[in-house]
């Protein structure tokens, strides 16, 4: 896990994907329960050798296996330049006034910032795989003239592995004693479903409930199940975890008390569901609630 310093990048400049060196060496171990047979790609194979691919289809192809983590580099430039987001007016101040906020895939920092700064939040981290992103979230802070504020920190780590959370660089995270009393998990489960299968989504929930102090909140903004086979039609190494994939979204037994075919649920109680659409996409926000 590393801090990035800040690049020249900034949130008000859209611009298109940059594609940066792949990031398949910061993978999570493989799925346990995944057997060969789950890994059988979900795309039907022909038994004659493929027709060489033109420069353009590899040159797709390379991009997309480069962003198969949702890790876009120009995100609110075509997602919504509202500020505070849009999401963010829709949920109850009282999440964010005073409290520490964790902000999981935070992209190039816009809600880390937004949180801080028009939402009351005490401290925000905000995490992100990706260093180019966390490079613009720096650009970001320095922008919003909080380049020295000690209240936000932007860090570059792979949050999926179990035991992120319970790492020494994790655990510093925060200053001693402290605790994360609202988590952010928004638009990127479909990623980390399709890298880690539904062991280790399962795995991070019960991670993400046991962070948060009773009143705590995880407020998740699930993509929908039919956005996953077009991600794993992109990407050819997400396919066999795609393939073995049952837990579907809002994932309400798994992060509630109930649980399902797939294991325990993580015991939160969903507080509020506000259905959103965007861009046809169906995109509740959930507030689940530690009790
Ligand atoms: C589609 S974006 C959503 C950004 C932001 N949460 C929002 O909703 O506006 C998903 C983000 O999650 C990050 N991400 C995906 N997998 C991750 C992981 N395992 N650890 C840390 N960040 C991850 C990506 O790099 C990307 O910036």
């Amino acid at each position: 896990m590393t801090t990035s310093r800040p690049s020249n990048s900034t949130l008000s400049a859209p611009e298109l994907p940059t594609p940066t060196p792949p990031l398949s060496s910061s993978l999570p171990p493989p799925v346990p329960g995944l057997s060969s047979a789950d890994s059988a790609p979900a795309v039907a194979s022909s038994s004659a050798a493929p027709a060489p691919l033109s420069k353009t289809k590899r040159d797709r192809q390379a991009h997309n296996e480069v962003f198969n983590r949702g890790n876009y580099h120009g995100y609110y430039g075509f997602r919504t330049d509202c500020v505070p987001d849009a999401r963010l007016q829709l949920l109850e101040p009282a999440l964010f006034e005073g409290r520490n906020v964790l902000d999981l895939g935070c992209n190039a920092g816009k809600l880390s910032i937004e949180t801080l700064v028009h939402l009351g939040a005490r401290r925000v981290v905000g995490l992100d795989i990706d260093p180019v992103l966390i490079a613009q979230s720096e650009a970001a802070r320095v922008a919003a003239g909080l380049a020295d504020d000690a209240r936000l920190s932007f860090v570059e780590a792979d949050f999926l592995p179990p035991g992120f959370f319970d790492s020494a660089p994790a655990r510093a995270l925060l200053p001693p004693g402290e605790r994360f009393e609202t988590i952010l998990l928004l638009s990127i489960t479909k990623w980390l479903h399709l890298h880690a299968g539904d062991d280790g989504l399962l795995v991070l929930f019960h991670a993400l409930a046991g962070l948060l102090p009773p009143g705590g909140a995880l407020v998740v903004e699930p993509q929908e199940w039919a956005n996953y086979k077009s991600a794993a039609r992109k990407a050819k190494d997400l396919r066999p975890v795609f393939a073995a994939i049952k837990m579907r979204p809002d994932f309400e037994p798994y992060l509630g008390q109930e649980g399902g075919e797939c294991g325990e649920g993580a015991g939160l109680v969903l507080e509020r569901k506000i259905e959103r659409d965007e861009g046809g996409f169906s995109r509740p926000l959930c507030v689940w609630r530690k009790e």
